[in-house]
């Protein structure tokens, strides 16, 4: 059995870590390459862990197999989401705790982690419990003698890989979906944020689900990550994080041709029409790029204004960019914005204001680190930005926002549409028609309307173009994790 570390909390309390890998419901010593963890707000390191290797992923497969073949499969669908239900109430009753684990891990707020994370977490269990048994297939008319019907069958063994910006909401993503339609998992969180994950292990304990249903595995993602979605008794990897890892990710599923679901990077857009209500198109416009500093894959990081109201919009944009700017201690309540995962995600951001400051756009606010210690960004705003800039067709993922004018409809919407991205877009307008107009014409997987930033737990979520393939959330998961088995009846028919 692997060892449990006790950690002190920023907010004071105190819990015990496990730190082995959850296999079969038991935390044993991982064997392979060693990690750290980090606290983004001290740059200290909060623990090292030891991740799984080619071995240890091999034995978390073989547990799911197992549970997979054997009581998994056996249970009515009523039960798979008894065992969610149960799930959920234990990720209710700890809710405080997981959200100050995410938050010391990742740095982002402990007010957003409690009310945006953990709050979605305990929706999707619930939700996914309820639809366990109501995943159904249909019959087909084909002749008077014969009979067609289609079942919707679990996949088997599902590989998750989830990234470190929403650590223990895309674990719920991933899992609650997946073991409603009956499938059995492993699933490896980012190495930068693998805490909660792991202490989920113990609410699979303390929930009864039987042994290797869910197997949780940290590591880096070159090798464990790599091993996982390349290992050929996997029939799913679901993925979310970077364009660059999930084409990797689909390259090495091809070798048995595992079922993919990947949701990846973004360079999403918010339009502004002259006829939009101005303070509230204002005011989500910076939600869309601000909220969880930055650090979400749908965020709305280019925006463009109509001309008439462009100059008045860049002035009101800045007010509410300063009235927001609180940066620093993410346990405090007033905070806005915690620290940048990593001292990578730091340099890389920084490195994409220096380059908007050499092209020519003129930064209006922010534009340096926040501080002397953490990996804090200033919220950063740059205005009259031209399509060919970096900042303007690569993703960020931090607080940086470019805004630019525009006249014409089409010409913003081919702006809009002009990226290999297409995960979500916003537009601002009390025009009905326009508005669904607008919609219908926009490249992208989520599009809000007077809006920004909305996922809900009923609702597909997933991209366009390289956003990604497949969807997750709502029914469209429960595609997502079934295959559909024909099964032909002869009433008869003789030859
Ligand atoms: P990443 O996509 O490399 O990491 C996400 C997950 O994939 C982690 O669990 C990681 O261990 C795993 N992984 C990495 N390489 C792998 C491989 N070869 N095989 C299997 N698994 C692998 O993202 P990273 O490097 O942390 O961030 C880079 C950029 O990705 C960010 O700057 C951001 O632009 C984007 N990103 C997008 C996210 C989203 O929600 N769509 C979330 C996090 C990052
Ligand atoms: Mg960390």
């Amino acid at each position: 059995m692997a060892k449990t570390v006790t950690i002190a909390l920023p907010n004071g309390a105190k819990y015990e870590q496990p730190t082995g890998q959850f296999i079969g419901n038991q935390f044993v010593q991982g064997s392979g390459d060693c990690f750290s963890t980090v606290s983004p707000v001290t740059e200290e390191e909060i623990l090292k862990l030891q991740g799984a290797s080619t071995t240890d992923v091999d034995k978390a497969v073989a547990a799911a197999r197992e549970a997979f073949n054997g009581p998994w499969s056996q249970l009515p669908a009523i039960e798979r989401g008894a065992y969610l239900y149960k799930l959920a109430e234990l990720i209710d009753r700890n809710r405080e705790l997981l959200a100050a684990i995410d938050a010391y891990d990742n740095g982002k707020t402990f007010s957003g982690a409690l009310t945006g994370d953990l709050d979605e977490a305990y929706n999707v269990f619930r939700y996914y419990a309820g639809a366990a048994d109501k995943i159904s297939g249909q019959t087909i008319e084909t002749s008077p003698a014969k009979l067609a019907y289609v079942v919707q069958e679990p996949l088997g063994v599902c590989a998750q890989i989830v990234p470190w910006n929403y650590p223990f909401m895309m674990l719920a993503w991933k899992i609650a979906p997946a073991l409603a339609c009956g499938n059995t998992v492993v699933l490896k969180p980012a190495e930068q944020t693998p805490l909660s994950a792991l202490y989920f292990g113990n609410l699979v304990i303390e929930a009864g689900l039987p042994a290797g249903v869910v197997n949780i595995i940290s590591g880096l993602g070159p090798t464990t990550g790599s091993a996982l979605a390349n290992h050929a008794d996997v029939d799913k990897v679901a993925f979310t994080g970077s364009t660059a890892t999930g084409k990797s990710i689909m390259k090495a599923a091809a070798s048995n041709l595992k079922n993919v679901t990947l949701e990846c990077g973004g360079k999403s857009p918010s339009v502004v029409f002259a006829d939009a209500d101005f303070e509230q198109a204002v005011k989500w416009t910076h939600f869309g790029i601000m909220e969880n500093s930055g650090e979400v894959c749908t965020s709305t990081s280019r925006i463009y204004v109509e001309e008439s109201i462009y100059d008045k919009f860049v002035e009101r944009f800045v007010e509410v960019t300063q009235d927001n700017d609180k940066v620093g201690d993410n346990f405090n309540e007033a905070t806005y914005y915690g620290a940048q995962i990593s001292k990578t995600q730091f340099d890389k951001v920084l490195g994409y204001i220096e380059d908007g400051k050499k092209s020519g756009a003129k930064l209006l606010y922010g534009g340096a680190r926040s501080g002397s210690q953490g990996y804090f960004i200033q919220p950063t705003v740059f205005v009259d930005t031209t399509e060919d800039m970096k900042i303007v067709r690569e993703e960020i993922f931090g607080p940086v926002v470019v805004i630019s004018k525009f006249k014409t409809e089409d010409e913003v919407v081919y702006k809009c549409n002009d990226t290999s991205y297409g995960l979500a877009a916003a537009l601002f307008t009390e025009n009905v028609s326009k508005a669904h107009l607008v919609a219908r014409r926009l490249q992208a997987g989520m599009v809000w309307i007077n809006s920004s930033g909305d996922s809900h737990f009923g609702i597909p979520f997933g991209g366009y173009k390289s956003s990604g393939i497949g969807r997750e959330l709502g029914k469209y998961a429960l595609d997502a994790y079934t295959q559909a088995k024909a099964v032909h009846v002869n009433l008869g028919s003789k030859l």
